[in-house]
């Protein structure tokens, strides 16, 4: 039986991504009850990285089911400390449990973990590339309050540039029919890998507005987002991002919606949060539903999450650079074999399959071949 891993949207089939949705809203009816349709089943949880609701939703949502969790949250407590790579810890980890969710700093870990992983991996976010979960999570919560995903429109506000949960919505949106407008100062906006895919992939539009004002009258819901300083420079880390407050409330449309993937920093000021627009403690829920229904499915229905991503081989593979992105993780693990791909929708543009960043084409000894 094939075996499915959730490192990006494209590992799953429009039907799989509507019949998780149903799986979720049944689960979400029932509520808490307690059932044992994974019982028996144990999941590793190893977040190198701090996490509050992506790792108590994972493990409340195994446990829900009947299943059992183990794991760490604190890499002080595994073998990283004695320099263990993550493709050792995961040949090893994979070897005991059902199933493993991940959340780690390099961009492109969880396709390594996929890689080489005989049970389903679940990516709780790689670095600043792509949070899959989240993502669901926002398209079940859109769908389930505005009944639909397909001509909405969202504005995505704050540090594009870092923030992961942003790269794997913006895609997702104009998969399912979605208009983005982008609020961001013009050094946090959205990496080229995503504009790419959205515009020259799935014909999408993105607006660009320089303030969260701009946008008002247009926009269906806005999601905002913190700026993600861990992860920036210096200089980055001190521009100030659109806020919410009570003044921008008052010019909202009543029927505009106000999501968060949490955690809120000052984005958003506290008085927004008794407001009926602001559903962001709502829509965090909904990650225990939706994460019920994806580890049931991966777990118990074959060919489920099992689509390829987009990606193909670049012609004599190993003509091409070394992925020069410091935060990819064949750059942190040198030992990783590199994977030069193209797209379809960018057959000239060879990336990193790992990172998605592009490789440097100065580098390569037959930069017009046509690969
Ligand atoms: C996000 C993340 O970790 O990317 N949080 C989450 O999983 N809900 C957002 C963030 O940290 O800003």
């Amino acid at each position: 039986m094939p075996v499915g891993h959730l490192v990006s949207l494209d590992n799953l089939t429009d039907s799989d991504v509507s019949g998780l949705f149903d799986r979720a809203d049944v689960f979400e009816r029932v509520r808490e009850r307690a059932n044992d349709r994974l019982r028996g089943q144990l999941m590793a949880v190893l977040f190198y990285e701090p996490s509050t609701r992506t790792r108590l939703s994972f493990e409340t949502a195994f446990m829900r089911l009947g299943g059992s969790t183990m794991g760490f949250s604190d890499i002080r407590s595994s073998s990283v400390t004695k320099g263990e790579t993550l493709a050792d810890t995961i040949r090893i980890v994979a070897s005991y449990v059902d199933a493993v969710v991940i959340r780690h700093p390099a961009e492109g870990s969880a396709q390594v973990c996929a890689d080489l992983s005989g049970v389903p991996i679940v990516s709780g976010g790689d670095g600043s590339h792509l949070h899959p979960t989240q993502t669901l999570t926002d398209l079940y919560y859109l769908r389930r309050t505005k009944g639909r995903i397909e001509g909405l429109t969202v504005a995505l506000c704050g540090d594009l540039l870092a923030g992961r949960t942003v790269h794997s919505l913006a895609t997702a949106l104009v998969r399912f029919g979605a208009r983005v407008v982008c609020v961001a100062p013009s050094k946090l906006g959205m990496p080229p890998y995503v504009l790419d895919e959205i515009h020259k992939r799935y014909r999408g539009v993105v607006n660009y507005v320089d303030r969260l004002e701009d946008c008002l009258p247009e926009v269906d819901t806005i999601y905002m987002t913190r700026l993600q300083r861990e992860r920036l420079p210096d200089e980055l880390a001190a521009i100030d991002i659109p806020r919410i407050d009570q003044a921008l409330l008052d010019k909202m449309r009543p029927d505009t919606l106000i999501l968060h993937p949490l955690p809120r920093v000052d984005e958003i000021a506290y008085e927004v949060d008794a407001d009926p627009r602001a559903r962001y403690f709502e829509q965090a829920a909904a990650g225990v539903f939706v994460r019920m229904a994806l580890l049931d499915l991966l777990l118990e229905q074959e060919g489920f999450c099992c689509a390829e991503r987009p990606f193909r081989p670049v012609e004599r593979p190993k003509e091409w650079a070394h992925c020069l992105n410091e935060r990819c993780i064949t750059v942190q693990e040198p030992a990783l074999p590199q994977r030069p791909v193209v797209t379809d929708w960018s057959p000239k543009v060879p990336r990193c399959a790992y990172c998605e960043h592009e490789l440097e084409q100065g580098l390569l000894p037959f930069a017009d071949s046509g690969a």
